[in-house]
């Protein structure tokens, strides 16, 4: 006989970056039933069990209206948007429906059940004059990407919904189980590896944060029904110039091929930040949340890749 479960937890973006990592992570908690959510098919492993996949384009009402009356979820995790930010500044009216108007779809949804809605937003709703951040800054966005989560933010935090969190988070990290995304640490790798120079800026200042600690700390917040807004970020403020280096310096390459620049030399549709990151004394004090640091992050991504690696071979 199937066991009541404590949890019917639903995750938009499932085929994301953190989607993957939050249903890998999900499924090893009994006490939850799992719907991942995204648009089209499902792209998560074929070879893991323990959850459902279901097609919904979050900008859909009827999509949502059909999937919640079905699943009635006790828990959100809205981690689902449009996340690349030139092209949102280039295609705001898109990024408005994929990040604003989508999230007051499945917030309506939330408020229709009661159900407590943890939505994944970002440093940069912040301007990066004075970072990092604690939970009660104030928000003031460079770029169109920030103004949508902002804007999210805001629609949330003035509903009649009481059960919702915030989680904040800056530039996530991690391997993708098919490799369909790179990130810093990679394009570092491969292209010191192929002996060329990269400029990398040395001016921002970030929290970068691993995908899988991220995941960790979002779950938590849903087991402990922990409401407001949280910091979930990794625990360093550093430059991806001092990103870079460190990348080389762990696989042990060329330090020489990286150059600093000032963000100033490199062209953007959207402009970034200068100094975000966050302050996560909260998210330890109250969720025990133990982000890795940089360096522990790229040991996992190089364990990651050799295994991706080894099933190839
Ligand atoms: N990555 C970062 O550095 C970072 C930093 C701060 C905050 N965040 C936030 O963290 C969350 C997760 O980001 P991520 O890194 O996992 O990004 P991601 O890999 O780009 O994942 C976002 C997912 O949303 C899906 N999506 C887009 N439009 C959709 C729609 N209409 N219906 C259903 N799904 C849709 C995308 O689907 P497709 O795969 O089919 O395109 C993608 O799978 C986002 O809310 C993002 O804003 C990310």
């Amino acid at each position: 006989m199937n066991m009541p479960t404590n949890y019917r937890i639903l995750i938009t973006g499932a085929n994301g970056l953190l989607g993957q990592k939050l249903v890998r992570q999900l499924i090893r908690h009994a006490d939850c039933e799992i719907l991942a959510t995204g648009k089209g098919r499902s792209r998560l492993p074929s070879v893991w069990s323990g959850f459902r996949y279901m097609e919904m384009d979050h900008t859909s009402p009827k999509a949502i209206g059909e999937i919640f009356r079905q699943f009635q979820p006790t828990t959100v995790i809205h981690a689902g948007a449009m996340t690349q930010v030139d092209d949102c500044e280039v295609n705001q009216a898109e990024c408005y429906k994929q990040n604003v108007e989508a999230t007051s779809l499945i917030l309506k949804a939330c408020q229709s059940i009661d159900a407590h809605l943890i939505f994944v937003s970002t440093d940069f709703i912040f301007g990066g004059e004075d970072g990092p951040y604690t939970e009660e800054a104030t928000g003031n966005p460079v770029n169109y990407y920030g103004s949508s989560k902002l804007l999210a933010e805001k629609a949330i935090m003035n509903s009649s919904l009481s059960k919702w969190s915030i989680v904040r988070t800056v530039l996530v990290y991690g391997i993708s189980h098919d490799m369909s995304r790179s990130n810093l640490i990679l394009w570092v790798k491969s292209s010191l590896e192929a002996g060329k120079t990269i400029q990398v800026v040395d001016d921002q200042f970030r929290s970068p944060t691993l995908a899988e600690d991220l995941a960790d700390g979002i779950i938590k917040i849903a087991m402990v029904k922990a409401y407001g807004i949280f910091n979930v970020s990794g625990p360093d403020r550093i430059t991806p110039y001092q990103m870079a280096v460190l990348t080389a310096k762990y696989f042990g390459l060329d330090q020489s091929c990286i150059v600093n620049v000032p963000s100033s030399s490199l062209e953007h549709k959207g402009k970034r930040p200068l100094k975000t990151g966050l302050i996560i004394d909260k998210a330890i004090r109250e969720l025990d949340f133990r982000p890795k640091s940089f360096t522990e992050g790229i040991g996992i991504l190089a364990k990651q890749l050799k295994l991706a690696h080894s099933y190839k071979n």
